[in-house]
């Protein structure tokens, strides 16, 4: 029996999107992407390797999970690597709304890669170790990181994984979630960007300008320009969010509750509360800020939903041991 080890790692939001894959099983993305890590959702991981089991044992916040492949596949992944063969038990616990769009899978497996390698033996870096996540989930290679990350696409298995773009962050920046709906969404990522890249007839044009947004981006947060990066990042989220529209079943993220907070902020803006949205494959909204409006727009948003739906999260920090 070896002994347990525990990671925490923080989810990450991204203001440019990763929306397809070059190659399903490797989990290259078509596109890079750039991404903030949030201090108030993540999840703590611990796993060890033990002699006398026959199988993995996965708990999910101590609920037995009866199967989850894409767990046993990365745990195959790891042994693998670490030129073992024994089973594990893996606890993990979620700070984050499973399924609903506020990527738990991306601190899920980022938590995963760090403890299920080191409880393995392996000793793996950070890009070692965003590739390593990457291969359970492609959002999972940038919450290796705190602050901005940036994942570049590579095209193969050694030239994808995410570096650091600035941790600490300098700029003043605020995420607002509006947590809308906690239950697992109809659509998953995976299989929503599988239907945009075969039939969307906007796929290329979506290629061409999320690299441009970008660049926009990392422009902006190398100029501390939060204008720049908040339209840019909300503009990248509803060109992602059209492929949807786009897709051939059409297929849609966005419930009422989400418009109604996309109108709120639109709102905010016309009155000079500087504020923007981005969404993910799911209802939630999140509302991208600085310090000084966070209070005036928790207000006008909590005159809308509860108070409990409505979390105020800071830049977080990179994958850790507890
Ligand atoms: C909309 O990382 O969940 O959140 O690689 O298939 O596991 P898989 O997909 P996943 O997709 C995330 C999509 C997104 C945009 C983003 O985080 O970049």
């Amino acid at each position: 029996m070896n002994h347990p080890i525990t990671a925490r790692a923080h989810t990450n939001i991204a203001l440019t999107k990763y929306w397809g894959k070059k190659n399903e099983q490797l989990i290259i993305p078509n596109n890079s992407s750039i991404s903030l890590t949030l201090d108030e959702f993540y999840t703590d991981t611990t796993v060890q390797f033990i002699d006398e089991l026959s199988n993995d044992v996965i708990y999910l916040n101590d609920k037995l999970l009866s199967d989850n492949n894409k767990i046993i596949k990365f745990m195959d992944i790891v042994r693998e690597k670490a030129g073992i063969s024994t089973f594990a038990e893996i606890h993990s616990y979620n700070h984050v709304p499973t399924s609903a769009g506020l990527a738990s899978s991306a601190s899920g497996f980022a938590a995963l890669a760090a403890a299920a390698s080191k409880a393995a033996g392996l000793d793996l870096n950070e890009i070692e170790l965003s590739r390593l996540a990457r291969l359970g989930s492609g959002s999972a290679t940038r919450s290796i990181y705190g602050g901005f990350a940036k994942w570049k696409k590579g095209n193969d298995d050694k030239t994808s994984y995410a570096v650091s773009v600035q941790d600490p962050v300098k700029m003043d920046i605020r995420m607002i979630a509006i947590v809308l709906n906690n239950s697992p969404k109809k659509i998953s990522s995976r299989e929503g960007m599988k239907i945009s890249v075969e039939t969307s007839p906007y796929y290329e044009s979506w290629i061409k300008q999320t690299n441009d947004d970008l660049k926009t981006v990392e422009n902006a947060i190398k100029d501390n320009n939060f204008t720049i990066l908040g339209k840019t990042a909300e503009l990248n989220s509803m060109r992602m969010h059209s492929l949807t529209l786009s897709s051939d079943p059409s297929y849609l993220y966005l419930n009422n509750d989400s418009l109604t907070v996309i109108h709120a902020v639109k709102n905010l803006r016309k009155n000079g509360i500087e504020c923007y949205f981005t969404m993910d494959a799911g209802p939630n909204v999140k509302i991208i800020c600085q310090s000084n409006n966070v209070s005036s727009i928790v207000k006008k948003i909590s005159n809308l939903f509860n108070n409990n739906q409505i979390k105020v999260s800071k830049p977080g920090s990179k994958v850790k041991y507890l």
